[in-house]
């Protein structure tokens, strides 16, 4: 049964557009540990457009489940990764003029800048995940530098426009979510995965946690965060 991570950057997101003190990202994350979600995912970017370094202080002082930061592989946010101490460091791509992470981070082109990155984040016992493109040389890339996970982009998948695109992108979802889970890699996905979309990304059985923000931030504003997370819950969990 697949876990799900909330991704709460867009609270972060409301509250930056006024530089105002609500809604705090933290009040959240509470309310959707308490409803059952499996962990938190923030990514503290460079530009600092949501999530701010004290909503990571809070989040790791004050959350019981899995604290995931997304992150750029640049020597600032290892060093925070390692001084706060989160439970999974997910390695992504930044690019400061994009609205939301556009691709998987390359491994195969980046491979000594990323093996150096899981390196020293192993060395204060952060496992390693790496977002990437549902590409098997990624895959291999990923595994030969030493990741501990990946998680699949699942953005190609989403944005689909037929019924048929959908199910050709899940197809390859699910070849490479079996290619790295018999290489020894844990698997996980997100990207753009919805209410409506999630159930055949659910039944991939290599799949072992779901990062999911959008969509269920979105919904929590017409029926509030305790049954958007739970109406998501039953659909990840069955
Ligand atoms: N995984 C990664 C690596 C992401 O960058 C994002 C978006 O921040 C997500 C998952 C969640 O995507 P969405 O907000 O579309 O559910």
């Amino acid at each position: 049964m697949a876990r799900l991570s909330l991704n709460i950057d867009h609270v972060a997101t409301l509250r930056e557009a006024r530089k105002a003190r609500e809604p705090e990202p933290i009040g959240i994350a509470l309310l959707a540990e308490l409803a059952g979600v499996d962990g938190i995912t923030v990514h503290l970017r460079q530009d600092r457009r949501h999530i701010q370094d004290r909503d990571l202080h809070w989040l790791r002082e004050l959350i019981r489940t899995e604290l995931n930061l997304e992150m750029a592989p640049v020597p600032e946010m290892v060093g925070l990764a390692t001084k706060i101490k989160v439970d999974r460091a997910t390695l992504v791509p930044e690019n400061r003029e994009e609205i939301t992470t556009e691709g998987g981070i390359d491994c195969v082109s980046h491979k000594q800048l990323l093996a150096a990155v899981i390196d020293q984040l192993h060395s204060t016992g952060i496992p390693v995940s790496l977002f990437i493109d549902p590409d098997p040389l990624q895959v291999q890339a990923a595994k030969e530098i030493g990741a501990d996970c990946i998680e699949i982009n699942t953005a190609r998948y989403s944005e689909a426009r037929s019924l048929k695109a959908e199910e050709a992108e899940g197809k390859k979802i699910q070849e490479i979510a079996s290619l790295a889970a018999n290489t020894g890699l844990r698997v996980h996905a997100g990207h753009g995965l919805n209410y409506r979309n999630v159930t055949p990304i659910v039944r991939i059985p290599e799949l072992q946690e779901l990062s999911i923000g959008h969509s269920i931030i979105a919904r929590s504003l017409f029926v509030g965060i305790w049954v958007a997370v739970q109406e998501m819950l039953k659909l990840v969990k069955g």
